[in-house]
């Protein structure tokens, strides 16, 4: 029988030993290979994503039970995971790192079973959750186990799903039905050259279609940053892409029953920004880029886009005002003239709809010559597209302000949040254009018989536009009819929209009752 206090001492060593294996995951060589290809450890990754000293690990010492292909005498403690929570500037977040040192980070059903434990604490308690992916996919010795562990996680994710913002980071493979798990979170953000993400790599895709593709072209974060949209953001390395996710958090509610958290501002919401008056060109065809309007108006002049590489025809952004989180919709009429396409409205609709889910306030700023035409866009079903911004607008509650800066035509009038579908303030610049289509072509159309019938056509079909213009082309006729409900000055914008925010603080709104809505997806 040992003395109580030699016991004692040989228990806490036990626990130190048991905790430093488990730091090493995979072992320091797997770590050095992980290095060596530019990637960091899930542990590492943790300790840059919180504020330092804050993380609590769950099941260090949790390790897979599969019996095949030898698996009883290769055991890891944690197994391919790294979970538990920490704090982010003060605030609680619930976090999982994959291990690519433990059988490639793949998915057994102890790793799922991990997972599912912080998504079930993260829910409870109403705070965000942030997963580190770097992953082989299933845990092929485990079959059927690990397909269910993923079921598992997605249906999580869905339940978690408006109840507390969830933000994917891959920073390695994802590969398989593994891509489904950060397709149903709010955000991805994707590690440039390291990280991938496909259904069916290139080797199955070569066999079945022939078509020869390497992994960086297929799911690389270049391809889901401008051609897919799958991902949100895209970073250099892992550092950065943790910096990211930090200030991602900052303007974001811990849960769906809290406000995003404020800031001190030291902005003045009274701040006339006189470069406003210059910005947005007299000319209606002039391309200027919306992200300096955005700028001008909102707190220190910052923004934090969302999704910049891809659908450039629309932005949205994240940003401050009177120090409080807001998110902007701003048709760009630098590309595409601003014109929405399918693209461009699927991007809007989803941030609306978080903006929604989370109390964020929307800014939009329109300047939209129309739908952009084309057989491409109806064969790809930009009506069931372009609905889902519609339904986004007018199903969301939260303070919804609009300002027209110059066209508003058509049926991209109807979308980009105009009083119809329930915004708050909605304001034009002197230079708002609304109607159902630009001067020229409404001419051509219902003037047709007459300048068919004039001596001089050109000079009458000028004549006619200028009529057109003077009558339809401004922002009189809609603030007539109270669908605008006042006409400001461009250096006003700023002062306006504070005022508005304030007044609108207190918001509550509602939906008739109903188990859900059916958007057209
Ligand atoms: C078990 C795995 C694994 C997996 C990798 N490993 N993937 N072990 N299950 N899915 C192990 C490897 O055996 C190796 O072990 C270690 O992890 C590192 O892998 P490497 O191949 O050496 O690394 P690398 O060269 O970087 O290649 C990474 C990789 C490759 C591209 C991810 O490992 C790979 O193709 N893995 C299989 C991917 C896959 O097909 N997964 C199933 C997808 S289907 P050692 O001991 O040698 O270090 C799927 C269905 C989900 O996921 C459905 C949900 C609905």
């Amino acid at each position: 029988m040992l003395e109580p206090k030699m016991r004692n001492e040989l228990l806490r060593e036990e626990l130190v030993r048991q905790n430093s294996q488990a730091l090493l995951g995979g072992g320091s060589e797997r770590i050095e290979k992980q290095h060596k290809a530019g990637k960091l450890t899930a542990r590492e990754r943790i300790e840059l994503l919180l504020d330092p000293g804050t993380f609590v690990e769950m099941d260090r010492f949790r390790t897979h039970r599969c019996l095949n292909f030898g698996m009883q005498d290769k055991q890891n403690l944690g197994d391919g995971v790294v979970t538990g929570f920490g704090q982010v500037e003060g605030r609680q977040i619930f976090l999982y790192a994959q291990d690519f040192t433990v059988f490639g980070g793949s998915l057994s059903e102890t790793v799922a079973q991990k997972i599912c434990k912080i998504y079930e604490m993260a829910m409870k308690t109403g705070a965000p959750v942030v997963g580190l992916s770097d992953s082989g996919g299933a845990r092929i010795q485990e079959g059927v186990a690990s397909l269910a562990g993923y079921a598992d996680i997605f249906c999580k994710n869905t339940l978690a799903s408006g109840l507390i913002p969830q933000i994917s980071v891959i920073m390695g493979p994802s590969a398989g039905g593994a891509v489904y798990s950060p397709a149903l979170t709010d955000f991805i953000l994707m590690v440039r050259d390291t990280s991938y993400m496909f259904l069916t790599g290139p080797d199955v895709i070569k066999t079945v279609t022939h078509e020869e593709v390497t992994m960086e072209e297929l799911g690389g974060a270049s391809t889901h940053n401008t051609k897919s949209g799958v991902a949100h953001f895209a970073y250099d390395d892992d550092m950065q892409a943790i910096g990211a996710v930090r200030t991602l958090l900052s303007y974001l509610p811990s849960n769906n029953a809290e406000n995003p958290p404020s800031i001190t501002c030291h902005d003045s919401p009274e701040r006339r920004e006189e470069k406003l008056k210059t910005l947005i060109p007299d000319k209606p065809n002039r391309p200027y880029d919306v992200r300096d309007v955005l700028r001008a108006v909102v707190d220190d002049k910052h923004i934090f886009e969302v999704q910049q590489y891809f659908a450039q025809n629309i932005v949205i952004a994240f940003a401050r005002m009177m120090g409080k989180a807001v998110g902007i919709v701003a048709n760009q009429p630098q590309v595409l003239a601003g014109a929405l396409d399918i693209n461009a409205s699927d991007k809007a609709a989803r941030f609306v709809r978080f903006c929604d889910c989370f109390n964020i306030p929307i800014l939009t700023f329109v300047d939209v010559p129309g739908f952009l035409p084309g057989t491409e866009q109806e064969y790809g079903g930009v009506i069931r597209h372009g609905a889902k911004l519609l339904y986004a607008y007018a199903e969301a509650t939260v303070p919804k302000i609009t300002i027209i800066l110059r066209k508003a035509y058509g049926g991209a009038y109807c979308v980009m949040g105009p009083k119809h579908l329930r915004a708050d303030f909605n304001f034009a610049l002197p230079t708002a254009e609304i109607a159902v289509m630009g001067a020229e072509g409404a001419v051509n159309i219902i003037m047709r018989e007459e300048i068919s019938k004039a001596q001089d056509k050109k000079q009458r079909f000028q004549e006619l536009v200028a009529d057109y213009t003077g009558q339809f082309q401004n922002p009189y006729k809609a603030a007539e009819l109270g669908y605008i409900d006042e006409v400001i000055l461009p250096e006003e914008m700023r002062p306006r929209f504070c005022q508005a925010l304030l007044l609108l603080q207190n918001k509550r709104d509602t939906l008739p009752p109903k188990k859900h809505g059916n958007i057209p997806l």
